[in-house]
C-alpha cells in the first residue's frame, strides 16, 4: 500500500450527478479512501463557476504604488559583504534570550503560544535591521508529499510550478518556503498546510504575512501585488462568495487552497481551533458529521479544512469572522478551466497595448519591474479584474487536476489538465523570459523558445 500523498490538490474525481463542486487543491493524500468520496463532484462547480460566481462586480482594486525599499542607511550598507542581504543584518543574534530560547515554546500544535504579538515585538527590537518595511513582508509558503509522484509526469509538473512561484517570488522580493514533509504526522492532504503554516510563522517572525499557496497553483500575472492596503484591518484573507457562505451555506464557497494569514498571535489561536477539526483529534468523525450537517453539498464524510473554514465563518462569525478577508474581486485564486481559454485574447490585448506605447515595452532588467507594473497600471484601467477581464488572471488553480496522483476529476481527461498546466505555465513563463530576451511562441510546446527582436512587439 502506498503511503498517503501529501500536499497536493485534491479533487472530486467524478462520478457525480450533481453533487459536486470543485474541490479546491490542498494537500491531497490520494489513499484510496480519499480518492473515492472525490467522486460526486462535478455539476454543482460548474453550475457555480459559470453562474454564480460571476456576480461579483470588478471593482477598483488595490493600491498598486510601487513600493519601494527605504534606502539603506550607511551603517547597514558596511555590512553587506559580510552577511547582510537587501539591507538585513543576517548575522546579529543578541546573547540575551528571546522567545527561541524558552524550552517550553513549541513549534508542534499540542504546544499553544501565547503573547506570540509580543514576542514578534521584542524580536523585531533585537534586530532592527528586519523593522523597516516589515508591514508588507511576505512569506510564500507551498509543498507536496515527501515521495515521487504517481503520475509519471507529476514530479516534472510540480517543479514546474514550484519554479512559477520562485518566479513571482524573486520578482517581488518574496522569501519562499517548500515543505515536502508532514509536520504531524495524523494531519494528512489538505490538513498538512495548517501545522507548515504554524511552523513557518514561528521560523520567520520578520514575516507580515504567510501566504499559502497549494502546488497546483499558478501565479499568472507576474506584475500583480497583493492589496495589502486593503487588507489592514484583517488577519486573514481566503478567495471566496459571501453570498454563497452565508445564503447558500457551500463548501465550495470559498476555496482554502491559497490564502492570507497574518502573523499573529490571532492566527495562532485561529489555526488551533481550524485545526480542532482535523485528523489528529479524537472528535474528528464528529466534525465530519458536523460539517456536513452545516454544508449540505458536501458530500464526503471526512471532516475537511475547507468546510471547516466555511463553519467557523457562519457560526463563530463574530469571534472570527471580522478579521477575515473574503476576496472576491480579483483572482486571487481561480478556476483553471474558466482561465485557460482566455489567454489567448488576453494576451493579444497585452501586446496590442505594447504596440502603441513604446515605454511599456522597453527593455529593461528584471530588478526594475514593479515600475513597469506601475506604468502598466495606466493601460489596464478599463482591464477589469476577475471573470470576463482581459486583465492577467492572478492566480490559476487547477483544482481537480492533481498533478501529482494524476487522480483528476472525470469531469475533464487528464490530457485536457496538462495541456493546460502547459499553456498557463508557459503563459506565466513568457512575462519572466521576456526580461531574458526569449518568448515561448506555442504556448503548448514547454521546449521551444524564440530569442525576441529588439523594440518587440513593435
Ligand atoms: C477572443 O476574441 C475573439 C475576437 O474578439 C472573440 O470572438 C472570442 O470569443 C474571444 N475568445 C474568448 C475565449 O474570449
Amino acid at each position: 500500500m502506498k503511503s498517503p500523498e501529501i500536499y497536493q490538490s485534491q479533487f472530486p474525481a467524478p462520478t457525480a450527478r450533481n453533487n459536486g463542486g470543485g474541490r479546491r487543491s490542498s494537500f491531497s493524500i490520494a489513499s484510496d479512501a480519499f480518492i473515492f468520496f472525490s467522486g460526486a463532484v462535478a455539476a454543482l462547480l460548474l453550475v457555480w463557476t459559470f453562474s454564480t460566481f460571476s456576480n461579483h462586480q470588478p471593482n477598483p482594486i488595490p493600491n498598486f504604488e510601487t513600493r519601494i525599499p527605504e534606502p539603506k542607511s550607511s551603517v547597514i550598507d558596511d555590512v553587506s559583504c559580510t552577511g547582510s542581504s537587501g539591507g538585513f543584518n543576517l548575522q546579529s543574534d543578541p546573547i540575551d534570550p528571546n522567545f527561541y530560547d524558552d524550552p517550553t515554546f513549541g513549534y508542534t500544535l499540542d504546544k499553544p503560544i501565547k503573547n506570540w504579538d509580543e514576542k514578534r515585538r521584542e524580536w523585531f527590537e533585537k534586530h532592527p535591521s528586519f523593522g523597516s518595511g516589515s508591514e508588507e513582508r511576505v512569506l510564500v509558503i507551498s509543498g507536496s508529499q515527501s515521495g515521487p509522484c504517481s503520475n509519471p509526469i507529476g514530479d516534472h509538473l510540480l517543479l514546474r510550478f514550484f519554479k512559477n512561484k520562485v518566479d513571482y517570488c524573486r520578482r517581488h522580493g518574496y522569501d519562499i518556503v517548500y515543505n515536502n514533509v508532514l509536520l504531524h504526522p495524523q494531519m494528512h492532504t489538505y490538513w498538512a498546510k495548517i501545522p507548515s503554516v504554524r511552523a513557518a510563522m514561528l521560523a520567520h517572525p520578520e514575516a507580515e504575512w504567510i501566504w499559502w499557496v497549494d502546488s497546483d497553483a499558478a501565479f499568472t500575472d507576474m506584475d500583480f501585488k497583493l492589496p495589502l492596503q486593503r487588507y489592514k484591518n484583517h488577519n486573514f484573507v481566503v478567495h471566496g462568495w459571501p453570498k454563497l457562505i452565508y445564503e447558500k451555506k457551500s463548501w465550495t464557497s470559498l476555496n482554502a487552497g491559497v490564502f492570507l494569514i497574518r502573523n499573529s498571535q490571532w492566527a495562532l489561536e485561529f489555526m488551533d481551533v481550524w485545526s480542532g477539526m482535523g485528523p489528529q483529534t479524537p472528535n474528528y468523525e464528529k466534525w465530519g458529521e458536523i460539517l456536513r450537517e452545516t454544508c449540505k453539498d458536501k458530500f464526503f464524510p471526512e471532516s475537511d479544512d475547507q468546510t471547516g473554514l466555511v463553519y467557523l465563518l457562519l457560526k463563530e462569525k463574530e469571534k472570527w469572522g471580522n478579521k477575515i478577508y473574503v476576496e472576491g474581486e480579483y483572482y486571487f485564486e481561480g478556476y483553471w478551466l474558466e482561465i485557460v481559454e482566455t489567454l489567448e485574447n488576453i494576451t493579444a490585448k497585452y501586446n496590442g497595448i505594447e504596440r502603441k506605447v513604446r515605454r511599456l515595452r522597453r527593455r529593461h532588467g528584471e530588478k526594475v519591474s514593479d515600475g513597469y507594473s506601475a506604468l502598466w497600471e495606466e493601460y489596464l484601467k478599463d482591464a477589469g479584474f476577475g471573470k470576463f477581464s482581459w486583465r492577467r488572471p492572478f492566480i490559476t488553480h487547477f483544482t481537480g487536476c492533481q498533478p501529482c496522483s494524476g487522480q483528476h476529476n472525470q469531469m475533464y481527461s487528464g490530457q485536457s489538465c496538462w495541456d493546460a498546466m502547459q499553456k498557463v505555465l508557459n503563459f506565466a513563463d513568457n512575462q519572466v523570459l521576456r526580461n531574458y530576451g526569449f518568448v515561448h511562441r506555442d504556448l503548448l510546446d514547454s521546449a521551444s523558445v524564440s530569442p525576441l527582436p529588439f523594440d518587440y512587439p513593435a
